[in-house]
């Protein structure tokens, strides 16, 4: 099942060919893209998906994206999708064919949400803590690197994944080259200890998540401290809980950690479906 729409709303064939072969998204990875999440015909924080793929491609310097005609892009793919089916919901935006006269391409397409997916926000997932190779202060310094964009180039985010399932793990903790926890390649690192939720700050070169940020929305409300700053891998481990967030998993246990099963599972499964009430209380 697949629902394809271009920019101007209307549905497009989902097995017929799209992209020009010269596509710079094609080509290069050169273009930005976000995943919402679609449950009953809602999708979550589309707002701030779309504030963060206007901030995306902005740091690409890709034309400013007409996020009216994008919502009414989203709207139409919801529209033909069946009725009380989740959905993962992609926008993608790329600098369109090669030494083309600047048109872009645009479209969104609305996939089923799979198996596996399901089994982690069940289960949980074991994560290993790999490399990431940059400073924390580099999103700054090296604004080229593009630390911090949801880009279209993941080819390394997902040899970071298949790394891990070659090494006995489901999931990646990427570390600064400090030692510093940073984010997994598509997911937001949320640790707990009894009422404080905590996550890295965007400066250290992760992508501000959507999922966090709704999460940290509804604890505040519901009288939870939160922080953003910096965490250690030590901190991970000595946590009541340590969570990877995303809009597809939504809030996904972690339940090993470099091989190593994180003490008090029980006590982590509570925190989890705690969290899960209060995100499930404030998603916009
Ligand atoms: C690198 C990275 N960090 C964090 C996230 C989580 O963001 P969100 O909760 O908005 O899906 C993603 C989502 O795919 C991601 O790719």
């Amino acid at each position: 099942m697949r629902v394809l729409a271009g920019l101007d709303g209307s549905l497009l064939d989902p097995e017929a060919p799209l992209l020009r072969a010269d596509d710079l998204g094609a080509l290069r990875g050169d273009g930005v893209f976000e995943t919402v999440l679609v449950v009953d015909g809602r999708p979550r924080e589309l707002e701030p998906h779309l504030g963060r793929f206007a901030r995306s491609a902005a740091m690409l310097d890709l034309p400013e994206p007409d996020l009216d005609a994008w919502r009414r892009c989203v709207r139409a793919v919801i529209d033909a999708w069946p009725v009380g089916e989740e959905m993962a919901l992609k926008l993608v935006y790329t600098r369109g064919p090669e030494f083309g006269d600047g048109s872009t391409t645009a479209y969104a397409m609305g996939l089923p949400i799979g198996e596996g997916v399901r089994r982690q926000r069940a289960e949980g997932v074991s994560a290993i803590t790999l490399e990431r190779g940059f400073a924390p202060g580099h999103a700054e310094r090296a604004p080229w690197l593009l630390l911090g964009a949801k880009t279209l180039s993941y080819a390394v985010n997902m040899a970071a994944v298949r790394y891990a399932q070659a090494h006995d793990a489901d999931e990646v903790v990427f570390v600064a080259s400090d030692g510093s926890v940073l984010e997994g390649p598509t997911s937001t690192v949320v640790v707990v200890n009894e009422r404080t939720l905590r996550t890295t700050p965007p400066s250290s070169g992760v992508l501000p998540g959507t999922t966090q940020g709704a999460l940290f929305r509804g604890a505040e409300r519901a009288g939870w401290t939160t922080k953003v700053e910096p965490l250690r891998v030590e901190d991970l481990r000595s946590a009541d809980a340590l969570f990877l967030t995303s809009s597809v998993r939504r809030i996904t246990r972690v339940h090993t950690l470099d091989g190593e099963a994180l003490a008090n599972p029980e006590r982590a499964r509570e925190v989890q479906a705690v969290l899960a009430d209060l995100y499930e209380a404030e998603y916009i």
